[in-house]
């Protein structure tokens, strides 16, 4: 944790969910509205075509939204792509960009998420940038200087604390029920906070930088109360609202 920011724990659903699936949300809601996530936001980011609806679920109580992805330009001839002005206008305050399945399966370069990133800001949107190194870049030690290079090529200029959101992710602990050990999580982190000062200045002392990656019930609390871990981003843990809430308790 850092001291002064507000944790953040938000759910990444990914290609999950149907309209059955909003009672989760509403649990969700719930949950929030009631502090049982102590002093933490709390955050679902569902597949795009159950965010109007869950904006409405969701609407005048403290859980927020999020979206996965956005295309770079705020409207045009993309067949089949989202923009970050329609994301915003469906409820959205926050949008996943760069997440590394993206990154990953799309092809999705720094510039392209970098380009995300700024349409975000520029909706209005908080973009959640998410960098992470794969097995084999931990494997032969370069795991700072990939998650640099991302970082310094995937972040807006001009963010600050209340427009960007870092995830690290390491692309191995994705899905996989594996985690960095505490040590290599604080490393991770104290470096990518020495980095946010480099780039944005004082505000960057103050930016949430999450940890995502198989968080689960079980090890919540020793990842997520390390120095500079200031929440998680969940995937499959998140689906499920009584899951998701036992490990924002983290933060109780
Ligand atoms: P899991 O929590 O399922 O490992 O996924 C993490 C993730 O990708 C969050 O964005």
């Amino acid at each position: 944790m850092t001291p002064g920011v507000r944790p953040f724990v938000a759910g990444n659903w990914k290609m999950n969910g149907l309209s059955a699936s909003l009672g989760e949300i509403e649990a969700m809601r719930r949950a929030a509205d009631a502090g049982e996530a102590g002093e933490a936001e709390l955050a679902v980011c569902p597949p795009a075509t159950l965010l109007a609806q869950a904006a409405w679920k969701i609407r005048g109580g403290k859980l927020s939204l999020g979206a996965q992805d956005c295309h770079p330009e705020p409207s045009g001839a993309f067949t089949g792509d989202i923009s970050a002005p329609m994301l915003k206008d469906a409820g959205a305050t926050y949008v996943i960009v760069g997440h590394s399945e993206r990154r990953t399966l799309h092809h999705e370069t720094d510039a392209l998420v970098r380009a995300k990133a700024e349409a975000a800001l520029k909706a209005g949107l908080t973009a959640i940038v998410c960098v992470g190194e794969t097995k084999e870049e931990r494997q032969a030690g370069d795991a700072i200087a990939v998650v640099t290079r991302q970082l310094k090529g995937s972040l807006p200029p001009g963010g600050g604390p209340d427009s960007v959101v870092v995830s690290y992710e390491p692309v191995w602990a994705i899905g996989t029920g594996l985690t960095p050990t505490p040590k290599d999580v604080t490393e991770m982190h104290g470096a990518i906070r020495t980095l946010l000062g480099e780039i944005y200045g004082p505000g960057g002392s103050k930016l949430r930088i999450l940890y995502g990656g198989s968080v689960k019930p079980g090890n919540c609390r020793d990842l997520l109360t390390l120095d500079n871990v200031d929440g998680a981003l969940i995937g499959g843990a998140s689906l499920k609202a009584a899951e998701f809430l036992a490990i924002a308790a983290a933060y109780r």
